[in-house]
């Protein structure tokens, strides 16, 4: 292997594969051949501008780049002490997974000069205690709010920036403008941006929220943390062009897309497990339940389709999941991520209660109990898929987000439903907006009244 090559991540598909398991728990090897030319259009097309979604394109547009990393660097020499992302679902999600990969692990709770840059905080909820409870610690004096939403309208973002700002211009009067920087489309937030004279970044047009991770709504706040951003858009670069290069069959993304597709369809196993093993990459597994659940939970004709992710984290839910995917329902497949490197090491002493684990390197530990949960789920059986990367690095990880942003993708082809949509979340925002008794909800009120269920309180 060359030394480029022992850079790219890995995906090992033998933990799905039929035989050793029976048909009705893996995938054939002829299975998959026969689906993947279904896919031969994707790459290309969001490659080359036919698509709806710009996620692959945008990886080339340098200037976009070069303009959040030179921003990131102008405020991070303003030294502020904290920072404040607000947004939501994908315009934070994408931020938090990254930061919380690639930062030191006690990034928040070291000294500023160990730290090198600002704390960071995430605001993506409308809940009093968490935003209440910042704004009673946090100096907004030497604080940054970064505020992300392509609509420029999403109301809990909406609502927490204004209770910031508020809170802002008690704290430093006039100047809170200088204190927030925008990442926002056309809409109102953009408006409201520009006539304060707030720094605006652009959420590219043609980027959804769940896919904009390598954009700025993803890369500011990590970079005014000090993350290389640069090199994490680089290994996304990188995947980009392994995807365009390869054949379907070597292609990582597009066998993964088909795996978990034919699992779902084919094999009853609806209920899609993302299961890191490292505390740096629970946030990742989050990121991508809500990657594949709004983009693949779709309305097909008179069905609803599109499988069910749901997060977990090697070793810590061995000892509550595990259980339940070895010995319960067989409608599961897991994805692993492991990595081959650690980034710390930690060797175990002798003594205590584990003599036997004398001198054995902690990272070790870590990846013998991923091979022998993948042991025991083939032994009973259970599909699973790894995804190997060489250590956490920006390079690894760029490449992991966009290798699962692919593999959405592919899966959205082969389901037949738009990935960049989410029309299923219109009608909830719609019933709260009426109850709240927004001006021109009006009407809608007295049906939400009609089709709330009729309480029944124990
Ligand atoms: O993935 C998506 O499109 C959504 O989760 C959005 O990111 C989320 O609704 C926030 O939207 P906006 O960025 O417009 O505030």
């Amino acid at each position: 292997m060359t030394s480029a090559a022992r850079q790219d991540i890995r995906l090992e598909v033998g933990g799905a594969v039929a035989p050793p398991l029976e048909r009705s728990h893996g995938v054939t090897r002829a299975e998959i051949a026969r689906t993947l030319p279904r896919l031969a259009k994707v790459v290309p097309d969001l490659l080359g501008g036919d698509a709806a979604s710009g996620f692959l394109r945008v990886l080339s547009r340098r200037s976009l780049l070069k303009s959040l990393v030179d921003e990131a660097a102008r405020q991070r020499r303003r030294g502020f002490e904290d920072v404040i992302h607000i947004g939501i679902g994908g315009s934070s999600l994408g931020a938090e997974a990254i930061w919380r990969a690639l930062a030191h692990p006690q990034h928040n709770l070291l000294p500023r000069r160990r730290r090198g840059g600002p704390r960071i905080h995430f605001i993506d909820n409308v809940d009093p205690e968490s935003l209440g409870a910042l704004l009673e610690w946090v100096d907004l004096k030497t604080a940054l709010v970064h505020v992300v939403s392509k609509s420029g309208g999403t109301v809990e973002t909406a609502a927490g920036f204004q209770i910031v700002r508020a809170a802002l211009e008690k704290r430093v009067g006039s100047r809170w403008a200088r204190h927030c920087v925008a990442t926002t489309g056309q809409g109102a937030l953009g408006k409201i941006a520009r006539e304060e004279g707030m720094t605006i970044l652009p959420f590219p047009e043609d980027v959804g929220g769940r896919f904009s991770g390598l954009t700025s709504s993803g890369l500011f706040t990590p970079a005014l943390a000090g993350v290389d951003v640069t090199a994490l858009v680089a290994g996304g670069r990188r995947m980009a062009g392994r995807m365009a290069k390869l054949s379907l069959a070597e292609n990582p993304a597009a066998v993964a897309g088909v795996v978990a597709f034919l699992m779902a369809e084919r094999k009853a196993k609806p209920i899609q497990v993302m299961m890191p093993y490292a505390d740096a990459l629970e946030p990742l597994a989050r990121w991508f339940v809500q990657l594949s659940g709004e983009s693949l939970g779709k309305r097909k004709g008179r069905r609803g389709v599109g499988p069910t992710p749901l997060p977990a984290r090697g070793t810590t839910d061995q000892h509550s999941q595990v259980q339940l995917f070895v010995e319960g329902p067989a409608d599961k497949l897991v994805s692993f991520v492991t990595t081959r490197r650690d980034r710390r090491s930690l060797t175990i002493p002798g003594e205590g209660p584990a003599g036997y684990l004398e001198g054995v390197e902690l990272g070790r530990l870590l990846r013998a109990e991923q091979q022998g949960t993948a042991v025991a789920l083939a032994r009973v059986g259970r599909p699973s898929l790894c995804w190997e990367l060489p250590e956490i690095n920006p390079s690894a990880l760029g490449q992991l987000l966009v290798a699962l942003e692919t593999q959405t993708a592919y899966q959205a082809e082969l389901y037949g439903v738009n990935a960049y949509d989410q029309p299923g979340v219109e009608a909830g925002k719609v019933a709260a907006f009426a109850l709240l008794g927004r001006e021109g909800y009006e009407n809608e009120r007295e049906a939400v009244e009609a089709d709330t269920p009729e309480r029944w309180t124990i």
